[in-house]
């Protein structure tokens, strides 16, 4: 069942005991972003986060800040109405299995299908809740009335830029197609109606502005905070392009998605949002953009971003300002993250068959690390994994992949690290490639390029240059458990 506001969203997670409100006003610049990081390094998360009073320039605002609400297992299951984050990957599972597609491309286009005869379609209306307030700024006006100033967006860390939107949905559509896209690229404030558009050259949001600039066009670009936290979820999620998020956030929210045309331009929105920012992004036009405090523990540079101008902000009455930080981890994105590993893993398992579980530990701020175990039947089968994973979208980022043998727990870390140092010797089970890098990650010598390293920690096959026999691993037999279980339990523990 669908959640009808981003305010309901905060009600069932206040009815979980997930909510802290903070009454006392509390300032926008650094000291909310200290408050919620300390939360988000708590055990299991911490509690979600709602100051009803924020500061932005020594005023109160009229609009709350959320912070931290998908920031555990149980606030992501709630945030798409689950029991738990399996059942989606089972109904994903049963879509696929309907017609077992042949390959990875039969593979989306089937789901794609299935989403769609699971009535996600979007449904067009003409009034929207988030369209009850209307704010729409004359072209080169310099008038101040509600503005990005009015907003409660934070500066997270001392040395960022200023200040950033950390959780904008980001609405754009292919000028050629009339594809749809959305995506999640955060934007720094530079004044008051216009901010930075951070498309990493290799999103769909960037592809789409090449095509506008290629044919010297403005570019209509809507940003929306807030509504059913299935759009975040959908915006965040490494969908490949051409799988339209509106369609899938329709399917996990299990309800069709209201779509309501935007007022200044021609993009459609949910009509559910608490806020949309409308504008254009006009072709050839760039600014600095950063430093910013990042997801990968470190301050990105600054580089040049299209610049965003917005026409209008339109909102609900009562809206609620959604917004995140990133950083050291763990933080709330490896939430995000993990879940759509956790959602998205029966499509690579039809890809690799022997694929058995997969995980992408906090420390590894989503690409650095991955960890796959697998089935193993012939010699160099983790290779193949490996060179396979990093063919496959966002997963051509993967740094490290370690690749173990399906009795070893990938969501235990200490488990694959005990594999990884005991099973390899490193010449033998190691490759280095040469791939397209995150453009965040600092460590390359060139930006958006870099070397890939797979560690095959999977016990050795005849075939793979092994011959002194594989040692058996240290267990205790089935027998003394039972017994030791037993004794213990009779004991009371
Ligand atoms: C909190 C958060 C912030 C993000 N910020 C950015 C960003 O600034 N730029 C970017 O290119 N990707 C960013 N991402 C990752 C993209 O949202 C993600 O890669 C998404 O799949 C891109 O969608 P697309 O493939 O439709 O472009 C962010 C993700 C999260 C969870």
């Amino acid at each position: 069942m669908a959640y009808a506001s981003f305010s309901q969203f905060l009600e069932a997670l206040d009815q979980a005991g997930e909510l802290q409100r903070v009454t006392t006003p509390v300032e926008t610049d650094l000291v909310i972003a200290e408050w919620a990081d300390r939360e988000m390094k708590s055990p299991h998360g911490g509690k979600a986060l709602l100051f009803e009073q924020p500061i932005v320039d020594g005023k109160i605002s009229r609009f709350p800040v959320a912070i931290n609400t998908m920031g555990s297992e149980k606030r992501m299951a709630l945030a798409l109405r689950l029991e738990s984050i399996a059942d989606l990957a089972q109904e994903i599972q049963l879509i696929l299995k309907a017609k077992p597609p042949t390959d990875l491309r039969e593979g989306w286009s089937l789901l794609k299908q299935g989403i769609n005869l699971l009535h996600a379609r979007p449904k067009h209306v003409k009034s929207a809740a988030c369209q009850e307030v209307v704010h729409r700024f004359a072209e080169r006006s310099t008038s101040d009335e509600v503005t990005l100033r009015e907003l409660p967006i934070l500066q997270c860390w001392p040395k960022d830029g200023g200040r950033f939107i950390t959780l904008p949905n980001v609405h754009t559509r292919d000028p050629e197609t009339g594809a749809r896209n959305l995506g999640m690229y955060r934007m720094q404030v530079y004044d008051s109606q216009t901010t930075g558009m951070h498309w990493q050259v290799h999103k769909v949001g960037a592809r789409h502005g090449k095509l506008y600039y290629e044919r010297n066009e403005r570019m209509p670009v809507a940003v929306t905070l807030g509504g059913d936290p299935a759009y975040t979820f959908a915006a965040t999620a490494p969908l490949p392009d051409g799988l339209d998020e509106i369609l899938f956030a329709g399917f996990v929210r299990k309800k069709s998605v209201e779509l309501v045309k935007c007022l200044t331009n021609e993009l459609e929105v949910p009509a559910d949002v608490d806020f949309v920012l409308e504008g254009y992004v006009q072709p050839g036009e760039t600014r600095p953009e950063g430093p910013f405090g990042d997801h990968t523990g470190f301050y990105t540079a600054v580089e040049d971003y299209p610049v965003f101008h917005l026409t209008a902000i339109t909102h609900r009455r009562e809206a609620v300002y959604p917004t995140t930080i990133v950083g050291v981890p763990p933080m709330e994105d490896f939430y995000l993250g993990s879940t759509s590993v956790r959602i998205f893993l029966p499509i690579f398992k039809m890809n690799f068959p022997e694929i058995v579980d997969m995980a992408l530990p906090a420390e590894g701020v989503f690409h650095n690390l991955v960890f796959v175990s697998i089935r193993k039947q012939y010699p160099y089968q983790a290779f193949k994994v490996m060179h396979g994973l990093w063919g496959m979208g966002q997963m051509m980022f993967s740094k490290y992949i370690v690749v173990v043998d399906d009795d070893c727990d990938v969501q235990n870390t200490s488990e694959v690290l005990f594999r990884l140092c005991a099973n390899t010797d490193p010449q033998r089970d190691s490759t280095i490639i040469t791939n397209p890098s995150d453009s965040l990650d600092h460590a390359p010598t060139v930006q958006n390029v870099g070397s890939h390293m797979g560690l095959d920690a999977t016990r050795k096959l005849p075939g793979e240059g092994y011959h002194r026999g594989w040692p058996e691993l240290v267990r205790m037999n089935e027998e003394t458990r039972k017994l030791v279980d037993a004794l213990r339990c009779s004991r009371g523990r």
